[in-house]
């Protein structure tokens, strides 16, 4: 039962120290076993499910945050142990600490979840037990390796329809299976306006991100993989939205309760403007932004028109001149777009002069960035030449995991490579003779290689 009153703006803290493997795990293993299968409807979301959706949010060497969603039990208890280590250990120094938000018209309440404390790259688990003390559901997952500085591998991913049963588990799998060591989710990651446009409400919003939680194998891992998501405008709330949107509050206070990224004290993890958030690891910076929140209409003219807004070009342009270390400046929506004349969703076509800005801004910072996108429901590789930053780099557009398809549209000279197959990008770097170094491998269903391009480099 639900506390009476309120709605789902209420939050409830807990904090906890937590001690060892717990002997209240009574495993009901098959159950759980048998919930990780593929489903093949839509999840009913007023039903109850035989699994927790959990995903791994925001992650550090020694933090793990976690977001899940459970069905109206208000007292779940959390386990954590190492894997390797003896029952009887205890991880006396792992501290949770437990937000959670739910609305009345919903059974399903989002908790986020915070584990400190951990020891670098140490593979733990995490145990969610109900109130009745059964097993709710049992995953694995472990803190960012301490070792070898400026060399990671990361995906980017967008769009994920979950009306795209059929396609959907394989290309869950197929990013399970490269293990990566995080996710840049770059929006699109919930269709709220399937359906009827006119009636898009917080009670529908809430609705479709737990339909979508109930349905995609993201959340269902074994081993878990730390995400960061941003948003574009399917998530923010409907077709093409931008800052004259009148659900943007009520789908930012959604959007933060389910994903589990709040700023973390060594600063690894910060926040900027709206849902904007930045995180260091490996040597590497990566500046996720809201390119939804602040934007002005794609009609605006020229003075009036706003991307980022003025908070976040400030917050973006202090950022990548806050040191050399490389950059990866994410977002939904694609920058170099304008070559598809007459469907311009992009940066540079829809909103010309700031993007004619950002290009002025980017050419003066020290350190080198490359740029990430999603939403256009293909891939591509673009080559970014010398004559518009002042030194070589790229932009790796990655869409869709599953959801409507598009032939890739031709005619654009900056592409080295690009499909239209269902798919996310791998991108592995590392630091050489101070330039930064990447192999991007564009993968689809079954682990296949749809494209590779090795030894890509970018030098400031
Ligand atoms: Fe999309």
């Amino acid at each position: 039962m639900l506390p009476p009153g309120g709605d789902w703006v209420r939050r409830d803290f807990l904090k906890g120290v937590l001690a060892g493997t717990a002997a209240w795990i009574a495993a009901p293993a098959k159950a759980v076993a048998q919930a990780r299968n593929g489903t093949e409807k839509r999840a009913d979301a007023n039903a109850p499910a035989a699994f927790v959706p959990i995903l791994q949010g925001a992650t550090t060497s020694t933090t793990a945050q976690f977001s899940l969603l459970i069905y109206k039990d208000l007292d779940i208890r959390i386990g954590v142990s190492y894997i390797d280590r003896a029952s009887d250990s205890a991880m006396a120094d792992v501290q949770l600490v437990l937000e959670r938000k739910h609305r009345d018209d919903s059974p399903w309440i989002a908790y986020k979840l915070r584990v400190s404390g951990l020891e670098p790259g140490r593979q733990a688990r995490l145990d969610v037990i109900g109130s009745d003390g059964r097993l709710l559901d049992q995953r694995e997952f472990s803190s960012l390796r301490d070792t070898a500085p400026e060399t990671t591998r990361f995906v980017l991913a967008s769009c994920m329809h979950d009306d795209w049963l059929k396609e959907s588990p394989a290309m869950w799998d197929a990013l399970s299976a490269a293990k990566p060591d995080f996710v840049f989710l770059l929006g699109d990651c919930v269709y709220v306006d399937t359906g009827p446009w006119s009636s898009i409400t917080p009670e529908r919003i809430w609705r479709r991100y737990v339909e979508t939680r109930l349905t995609l194998g993201l959340y269902r891992w074994t081993q878990l993989i730390p995400v960061i998501a941003t948003w574009d405008d399917h998530d923010f709330g409907k077709n093409d939205k931008d800052s004259r949107w009148g659900m943007k509050d009520a789908s930012r206070a959604i959007f933060d309760a389910m994903y589990a990224q709040e700023p973390t004290d060594d600063g690894a993890v910060f926040a900027g403007p709206g849902i904007a958030r930045g995180f260091h690891a490996y040597g590497h910076r990566f500046l996720v932004t809201d390119g939804r929140s602040f934007r002005s209409s794609r009609w605006a003219r020229a003075q009036r028109e706003t991307f980022w807004g003025p908070e976040q070009d400030a917050w973006i342009e202090n950022e990548l001149n806050a040191s050399d270390a490389p950059a990866w400046l994410l977002n939904g929506t694609q920058y170099f777009g304008a070559y598809r004349s007459g469907l311009a969703w992009s940066f540079e076509g829809n909103h010309a002069a700031r993007f004619s800005d950002f290009v002025h801004r980017i050419r003066s910072v020290r350190a080198p960035v490359v740029l990430g996108s999603g939403d256009v429901h293909f891939s591509e590789l673009q080559k970014i030449d010398r004559s518009v930053f002042g030194y070589e780099t790229y932009e790796i557009t990655s869409s869709a995991m599953h959801s409507y398809p598009r032939s890739l549209p031709k005619g654009n000279p900056r592409r080295l490579a690009g499909t239209s197959s269902y798919n996310f990008c791998l991108i592995e770097t590392r630091m050489e003779d101070a330039a930064l170094r990447m192999d991007l491998t564009c993968l689809g269903a079954g682990s296949r290689e749809l494209f590779k391009i090795k030894d890509l480099t970018v030098r400031r």
